[in-house]
């Protein structure tokens, strides 16, 4: 027994799992090598000095990161961590990507910013690529719309689309929010104006967006909240439930096809048609929130991509990766709803300026690359995979594994837990994420590799044979 003790953790486990039948953890990874504390003398200056004029919003382990290369993030001292969180879902290209370099440093030395008061070269250009690749790709129900049925040949080509830039994914769904209340009000009247949100949902933190993010930990200390806004249960198939949460009243119904934040959960197909047919019964517009799920992190364009026409919705709206880290956002929405939006109904002053749009535009064209596409499919599925092994190997800590693609969740049973396994994997060199209350969230580079994958997945293996030996 004294000698057990005496054994190093890892040597524990091997002989633990020795007498386990066909499937094994990796367990290379249990010991620390990026231990968080102490951090450089260094570093924790420059904290005690920032965290001084900064409002501290944020709890943040003491590490400072200042470069990063592909799916690699180095800190002060030079430590390499794999990066499976891509800045939340958004540096798809991973960081310091050539390209996107050369797209700024080119776009910068013309010109950055213009106001919308002018035209420029790139809005437009952005635009068109995004209503172009989603014709191709699917999506908004673009592939069943008509988009050249004149038959003036002389007429401009009809488009099914238009798109608003934002700045941010918070902005963007607060345009999809105004843009329903207005044409609510111009088919329904003055009174159409409810607007409908699920449970787990997270939609952005300005008034509108954090109205239709149920989580009292967000709502609570901003109260009182926009007016009109109802919450349903995420899923829930129960048609007169429906009926009831989204009546002639309601002109917005904003959903994630797959939730980023609330904990990766994913929207069964036949409740989005569900919903897609009783927004069209009552005239009340379907906005997409793909900030986080959509632009190929699900290995399609967007998440509802592939979904049967009634799923499809009126409006999308998109952020993070769009620029690979620099700010954008937009909403694309669909031209019977685009027609009520006219001159003066919105404005910004930094979306849509030709050096935001020219990096989308650039980056846009590098994802939707066909052999980019397949590579993102066939490491999903190697990633894939990994995760399914994770419920047979600990079942007793992993209750399941959510999302698509390279969203993915692994729910576990105790919700202590993830906060604790995002700690020790990152004091093992690999950054994860929570989500929700029970997740670990990966939402790794759409460029990462198998052999990446393999060392996340080894690492998580480790520090759950670890904390079950604990249990
Ligand atoms: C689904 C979803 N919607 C909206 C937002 C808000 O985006 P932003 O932080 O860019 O305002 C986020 C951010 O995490 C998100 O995941």
């Amino acid at each position: 027994m004294r000698l057990f003790r005496q054994l190093t953790p890892r040597v524990k486990l091997v002989r633990h799992y020795a007498s386990f039948p066909e499937i094994k953890p990796c367990l290379e990874y249990t010991s620390i090598t990026h231990p968080d504390t102490p951090a450089p003398q260094a570093t924790l200056d420059l904290i005690r000095s920032h965290s001084q004029y900064q409002l501290n919003t944020y709890i943040r382990p003491p590490i400072l990161f200042t470069r990063g290369s592909k799916c690699n993030l180095y800190d002060s001292v030079s430590r390499e961590y794999l990066d499976f969180s891509a800045g939340i879902a958004v540096t798809a290209l991973g960081h310091s990507d050539p390209g996107v370099t050369a797209v700024i440093v080119d776009q910068a030395s013309k010109l950055s910013h213009l106001s919308n008061v002018y035209w420029n070269e790139w809005a437009g250009a952005l635009a068109k690529s995004i209503v172009d690749l989603t014709t191709l790709h699917g999506g908004l129900g673009l592939k069943s719309i008509e988009t050249t049925s004149s038959t003036n040949q002389d007429a401009e080509p009809k488009v099914g689309a238009q798109v608003f830039f934002s700045n941010t994914g918070t902005e963007a769904n607060e345009g999809a929010l105004k843009f329903a209340r207005k044409y609510g009000k111009q088919i329904g009247g003055e009174t159409k104006t409810g607007i409908v949100c699920f449970s787990n949902a997270f939609h952005g933190r300005t008034m509108g967006a954090i109205s239709c993010t149920p989580n009292p930990k967000y709502q609570k200390p901003f109260e009182p909240l926009i007016p009109g806004v109802r919450v349903g249960e995420y899923n829930d198939m129960d048609e007169e439930r429906m009926k009831v949460l989204i009546d002639d009243s309601v002109c917005g119904v904003i959903v994630e096809p797959i939730q980023g934040e609330g904990g990766v959960g994913t929207g069964k197909v036949e409740w989005l048609e569900m919903l897609g047919k009783r927004c069209r019964q009552v005239g009340a517009v379907l906005i997409y929130d793909e900030i986080q799920c959509g632009l190929f992190r699900t290995g399609e364009m967007w998440a509802h991509s592939s979904y049967p026409e009634d799923a499809q919705p009126d409006i999308i709206t998109m952020a993070k990766p769009l620029a690979n880290g620099f700010p954008i956002g937009a909403i694309l929405v669909r031209s019977n709803i685009a027609e009520s939006i006219t001159t003066g109904s919105h404005g910004t002053t930094f979306g849509g300026q030709p050096l935001a749009t020219r990096i989308g535009h650039y980056v846009l064209s590098r994802l939707s690359d066909p052999s980019f596409i397949t590579s993102i499919n066939t490491t999903a599925q190697h990633l894939d995979d990994h995760l399914s092994r994770l419920p047979r190997l600990f079942p007793h800590l992993v209750s399941e594994i959510r999302g698509r693609g390279l969203i993915r969740g692994i729910a576990f049973k105790d919700e202590k837990m993830p906060g604790e396994v995002v700690r020790m994997a990152r004091e093992r060199g690999v950054l994860f994420l929570t989500a929700g209350k029970d997740t670990v969230r990966l939402v790794p580079a759409l460029i990462v590799s198998e052999e990446e994958c393999d060392r996340a997945i080894g690492v998580l293996e480790s520090c759950l044979a670890l904390l079950s030996e604990k249990q």
